[in-house]
């Protein structure tokens, strides 16, 4: 009987601590890079115009690979904010010319989007079961031979 209940007790925290991989990223930090990071940091993707668009910077955002790629692998550095540019973007003075998102294209981050995203970066920037987000003019990855 002892050993069920302590299999039980397991059973259960494994449970929990596996369903909250990522919750801070996609409850917090997710939605925030959606709405001022995406529009010019995403895959390549072609226009109305046929034009495609490549990401700025060369970073992509919306993919968890890009995220870690991106910058040489110095976008996001676990457990280290001021190592990952991307949270030292954030964080310069507004008028800086390397400021993100660039002044008057999308609204700064607020304080509380800065302590999440500072937070999650500390606990070390996991993205859990994130996928990435699809857009449907992404310009397919051409394959390689
Ligand atoms: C209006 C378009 C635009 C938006 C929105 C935007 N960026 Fe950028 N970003 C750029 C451009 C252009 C560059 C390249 C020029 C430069 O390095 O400043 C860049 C470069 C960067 C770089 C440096 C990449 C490298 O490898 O050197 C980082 C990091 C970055 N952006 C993060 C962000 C984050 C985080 C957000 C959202 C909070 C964001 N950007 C929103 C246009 C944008």
């Amino acid at each position: 009987m002892e050993y069920y209940r302590k299999f039980i007790y397991i059973l259960i925290i494994v449970i929990i601590t596996s369903n909250s991989r990522g919750i801070d990223f996609k409850t917090k930090v997710l939605p925030m890079l959606e709405k001022k990071c995406m529009s010019c940091h995403r895959e390549p993707y072609k226009t109305n115009f046929g034009r495609t668009k490549k990401p700025k910077g060369n970073l992509i955002l919306n993919t968890p690979e890009g995220i870690k790629k991106g910058d040489n692998g110095k976008a996001i550095v676990a457990n280290n904010p001021s190592g990952s540019s991307i949270y030292r973007r954030v964080t310069l003075e507004k008028n800086h010319d390397r400021f993100m998102p660039p002044q008057g294209k999308e609204d700064p981050l607020t304080e509380k989007e800065l302590k999440d995203l500072e937070n999650w970066i500390k606990k070390g920037a996991d993205t859990g079961d994130w996928k990435g987000k699809t857009f449907k003019n992404t310009v397919p990855k051409s394959v390689k031979p």
